[in-house]
């Protein structure tokens, strides 16, 4: 059994060294198909983080003093609201962003704030989006129900094409309005060159906005002063990919952009005064948060980027790219294994800490389930939210695109492409790694005990004569 050092309960002398010991949950151990149990190993970190010990305490710390926020005059409302404006200024200066020029939209996760910057983007008709075909669907769909989109295509490998973005800023002259483009790829970590995009993107009178829920737990983002050419002019980001899973994200963006026309969501809170035939709104960032808002999970949110600040991005990356690394060296042994993206392990650096991989031969939901039943290890499989960059990945031309469709209409998921991905939190270690790399080598050998039957509908294996009972481990009430 291992020992583990006091908690670390104040985020400012939290250190990469430990902030494996800080996390919630760390040592659960989770059952195995022969009978025996381990601790789980988490390398589904693109998707969703745990909780850092010190965010959890923050909130328990918080929960005596939680109330109403902004409309109450109590004790508790004046420190909610303190807490509540403090966690705003904390996120503002996490990306670098001057409260000046720009406003901290808190609101459920990313997704919530992309379709929030499409409704309130001020577009005319004919106005072109310009994204890329990397993006998840969450920085793409909002997109098609507000203007015109283009997407910029990767090259072979999956990296942005820049000479592909270039030709089309420089077709659609005058109409490119907005370029949304990913920080962090969620399917194979490339990074984009988001600050001579962003160059570009003013030069050719657009603004620009980052996606950087998946950069931002890796590296630190800087959205730059606004008079500086390569400045963001918007960035998303989601707290439960930081290690704050209690339901915000934010968008931070431009004060003058919501400062005209009207909020998109309307109700509570957004207003000065109302009248039966008159509205007068209110100031940034209440305007643009209808509702009672999450207090929480912005308290959780600021306090996870505390966490990531004392840690430091820097040590931060350097350990992942070390994981990475070594990861790639592993898989790069092991026969039928394929690696998108990059697969060189001396470019680590340059990429977040996720590796997609297919194992040729076998379906990417048997891998999966293998991994979980039989080593105890949470990975995701299949096409990431992110299917036009996944058929590109995988070469599905749109005929073959058009019979999975078909299938999928049928009720049939068993055929469907799609990767393994293993993405690194900073707090995955070596050991961890190396028993994944194990397991990898046994399925590829044919070396797993367990016989895995699919559920076409949803595409997923189970083992045969394997079924934990979920409610001894958790259940409500
Ligand atoms: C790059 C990227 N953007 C946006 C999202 C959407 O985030 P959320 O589900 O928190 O809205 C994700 C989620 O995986 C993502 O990876």
């Amino acid at each position: 059994m291992t020992t583990l050092a006091a908690p670390v309960r104040n985020a400012r002398y939290l250190t990469i060294d430990t902030v494996r010991e800080n996390i919630v949950g760390i040592d659960a151990q989770v059952p195995l198909l022969d009978g025996t149990t381990r601790p789980y190993v988490n390398f589904d970190n693109a998707a969703s983080t745990p909780a850092l010990r010190p965010v959890l305490d923050k909130v328990n710390e918080f929960m005596t003093w939680y109330s109403s926020v902004h409309r109450g005059s109590g004790f508790k409302s004046q420190i909610a609201t303190e807490a509540y404006e403090a966690a705003h200024a904390i996120a503002l200066r996490f990306v670098g962003a001057d409260p000046a020029t720009h406003t901290a939209i808190f609101g459920k996760n990313s997704t919530e704030a992309l379709n929030k910057l499409a409704n309130r983007f001020p577009f005319q008709p004919g106005d072109v989006v310009l994204t890329t075909l990397m993006e998840h669907h969450s920085n793409d769909l909002p997109w098609r129900k507000v203007a015109h989109v283009e997407h910029v295509l990767p090259d072979a490998s999956g990296a942005l094409d820049e000479a592909h973005f270039d030709r089309l800023l420089e077709r659609y002259a005058g109409r490119v309005k907005l370029v949304a483009v990913t920080g962090a790829s969620n399917v194979t970590g490339y990074i984009n060159p988001i600050h001579r995009i962003a160059e570009k993107a003013h030069a050719a009178g657009a603004q620009i906005l980052v996606d950087v829920a998946q950069l931002a737990p890796h590296r630190a983002v800087d959205m730059r002063p606004l008079d500086d050419p390569g400045h963001l002019d918007y960035v998303v980001l989601s707290a439960h990919k930081m290690y704050a899973p209690f339901g915000t994200g934010a968008l931070i963006g431009r004060r003058d952009t919501f400062l005209q026309g009207d909020p998109d969501m309307v109700g509570g809170g957004v207003v000065e005064i109302v009248t039966v035939d008159s509205v007068s709104w209110t100031g940034l960032p209440d305007r643009e948060e209808a509702g009672s808002p999450n207090v929480v999970g912005a308290v959780a949110m600021a306090q996870a980027m505390l966490c990531l600040e004392a840690i430091g991005m820097g040590a931060l990356a350097e350990h992942e790219a070390v994981l990475t690394a070594r990861l790639l060296e592993r898989l790069g042994r092991i026969p039928r294994v394929r690696v998108f993206g990059i697969t060189d392990p001396a470019r680590a650096r340059e990429k977040v800490g996720v590796v997609p991989f297919i194992v040729e031969g076998m379906s990417h939901y048997l891998v999966a389930a293998i991994l979980s039943a039989e080593g105890g290890i949470g990975v995701r499989n299949g096409c990431f939210c992110a299917h036009p960059y996944l058929l590109h990945l995988l070469g599905v031309d749109e005929q073959q695109a058009a019979s999975y469709q078909q299938e999928i209409r049928n009720g049939v998921k068993a055929h469907l492409p799609g990767l393994v991905r293993a993405s690194f939190g900073c707090y995955n270690n070596e050991a961890e790694v190396d028993w994944f790399a194990e397991m990898l080598e046994r399925i590829v050998r044919g070396d797993y005990r367990g016989r895995y039957i699919q559920d076409p509908a949803s595409g997923a294996y189970w083992p045969e004569g394997f079924a934990p009972r979920l409610e001894t481990y958790f259940h409500l009430g």
